[in-house]
C-alpha cells in the first residue's frame, strides 16, 4: 500500500525557540489529520536533537534535510547519517534542487547519501525535478528519468520498496507557480513507469510526493491525482494552520 504523506521542509528557517513553538502547533493540531497520513517535519539540524523525542512521540515523523556523502571522518561541517540515527531521526531529504543547485551535488554523490542512509536505518525522501529551461525545451521527462537512473535505479530491491520519493519541478519551488494538477499526474505517472520497468508492481507501492508551491488552495486538487500521495511542503510548512490544512486536503 502507497503511503500517503505530507512532509514539512523548513529549510533554513526559525531559530531554535521559533521551531520549537511551531513543532508544539503542529503536534497541537494533529487529530485534525485524517487518519492513514503520514505528517513528517525537517527542521534545521540545530532542532533536530531537541525535537525529535517529542514530534515522535506525538506521532509525527522527523526528517533532516540532508545528511554527508561520507561515513565519519575528517569532512568539516558535515552531519552523518549514523549521527542522525542516533539521535532517532528516521528520514532524511536528499537530493533537493537547492543542494543540487547551490550545492553542486552530483547524482553519484547523492546516490552515495541515500545508501548511507539506508545503512543506517533512515528512509530517504528523494527529491527530483527538471528546471524551467528543461520543461521549456521539452526535456522535463528525460531529466527525470536520468535522475532516477543514477540513483533510485541503482538501489536493492529492498531499499527500494522503503524509499519515498519527492517530484519537484524546480521552476515551481518557492516561486508561486505551481505544477497544475494535471502536469504532477503526467509526471507521477511517468516516474512509476521508468520504476516499474527496473522494480516490477514494486513500483505500485511507492509513495511520490509533490512539490513546489503546494498550499491549503491548491493542495486538495494536486492530492487528488492518482499517482500523487502527498507533498513536500517548504514555505507554507513554516505555518502550522497552513500545513494542517494542507494535510487534510490528503484524499
Ligand atoms: P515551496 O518549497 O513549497 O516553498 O515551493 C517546496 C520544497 O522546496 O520542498
Amino acid at each position: 500500500m502507497k503511503k500517503k504523506i505530507v512532509a514539512g521542509n523548513w529549510k533554513m528557517n526559525t531559530t531554535y525557540s521559533e521551531g520549537e513553538i511551531l513543532a508544539k502547533e503542529i503536534a497541537g493540531q494533529l487529530k485534525e489529520v485524517p487518519e492513514g497520513v503520514q505528517l513528517i517535519v525537517a527542521p534545521p539540524f540545530t532542532h533536530l536533537c531537541c525535537l525529535t523525542g517529542p514530534l515522535r512521540e506525538a506521532g509525527i515523523g522527523i526528517a533532516a534535510q540532508n545528511c554527508a556523502d561520507h561515513e565519519s571522518g575528517a569532512y568539516t561541517g558535515e552531519v552523518s547519517a549514523a549521527m542522525l540515527a542516533s539521535i532517532g531521526v528516521q528520514y532524511c531529504i536528499i537530493g533537493h534542487s537547492e543542494r543540487r543547485e547551490y550545492y553542486g551535488e552530483t547524482d553519484a554523490v547523492l546516490l552515495e547519501k541515500v545508501k548511507l542512509a539506508f545503512q543506517h536505518g533512515i528512509i530517504p525522501i528523494f527529491c527530483i525535478g527538471e528546471r524551467l529551461y528543461e520543461r521549456e525545451s521539452n526535456q522535463h521527462f528525460e531529466v527525470v528519468e536520468h535522475q532516477l537512473q543514477n540513483v533510485v535505479c541503482q538501489l536493492s530491491a529492498t531499499d527500494f520498496e522503503k524509499i519515498i520519493l519527492a517530484y519537484e519541478p524546480v521552476w515551481a519551488i518557492g516561486t508561486g507557480k505551481t505544477a497544475t494538477a494535471a502536469q504532477a499526474q503526467e509526471m507521477h505517472a511517468y516516474i512509476r513507469t521508468v520504476l516499474r520497468e527496473k522494480f516490477g508492481v514494486a513500483a505500485d507501492n511507492t509513495s511520490i510526493l509533490y512539490g513546489g508551491s503546494c498550499k491549503p488552495s491548491n493542495a486538495a486538487e494536486l492530492f487528488g491525482q492518482a499517482d500523487v500521495d502527498g507533498g513536500l511542503i517548504g514555505g507554507a510548512s513554516l505555518n502550522s494552520g497552513d500545513f494542517i490544512a494542507i494535510a487534510k486536503a490528503v484524499s
